[in-house]
C-alpha cells in the first residue's frame, strides 16, 4: 500500500487518466506516484484493489466505477463529490478503467 501508483499499461485507463485531471478529479482526489494531491475526497492510490466503493455501496468493478461517477447524489444521497452525469459513455468507461487499473 505504501507504494505509489503505477502507470496504466492499457491504452483506455491511459486515456482516463488523462480525463481524472481535465476533469478536476485531481483536485479532489490524491493518487500517490501522479500529480492528484487533492485532500477533499479519498486517496484512490489503490482504489481498483479495494473490494468495494462509495463506503461500501458499491462493488469494485468497472461498471460500478462508471455509475458512481455519473450519479454519487442518486446513489448517496448527501454525497460531497459532484455527480458528472455530463460527461460522454466512453469517457466514463475510460476513467472507469483508470480507478480499476490503480492496484
Ligand atoms: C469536489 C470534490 C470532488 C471531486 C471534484 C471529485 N470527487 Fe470523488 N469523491 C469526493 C468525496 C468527498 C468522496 C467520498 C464520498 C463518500 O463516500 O461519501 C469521493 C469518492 C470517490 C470515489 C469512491 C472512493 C472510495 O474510497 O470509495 C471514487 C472512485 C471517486 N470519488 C472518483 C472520482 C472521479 C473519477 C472524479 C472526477 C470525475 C471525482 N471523484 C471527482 C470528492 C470529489
Amino acid at each position: 500500500m505504501a507504494r505509489p501508483a503505477s502507470s496504466p499499461a492499457d491504452p483506455v485507463a491511459a486515456q482516463g487518466r488523462e480525463f481524472f485531471f481535465a476533469n478536476g478529479c485531481s483536485a479532489c482526489h490524491a493518487v500517490r506516484g501522479t500529480d492528484a494531491e487533492g485532500v477533499v475526497g479519498p486517496d484512490l492510490t489503490h482504489v481498483g484493489s479495494r473490494l468495494s466503493v462509495g463506503a461500501g455501496i458499491l462493488p469494485n468493478e468497472s461498471e460500478a466505477f462508471a455509475r458512481w461517477i455519473a450519479r454519487t447524489d442518486r446513489i448517496k444521497p448527501g454525497v460531497t463529490m459532484p455527480h458528472f452525469r455530463m460527461l460522454p459513455p466512453a469517457e466514463l468507461s475510460a476513467l472507469a478503467a483508470y480507478l480499476e487499473s490503480l492496484q
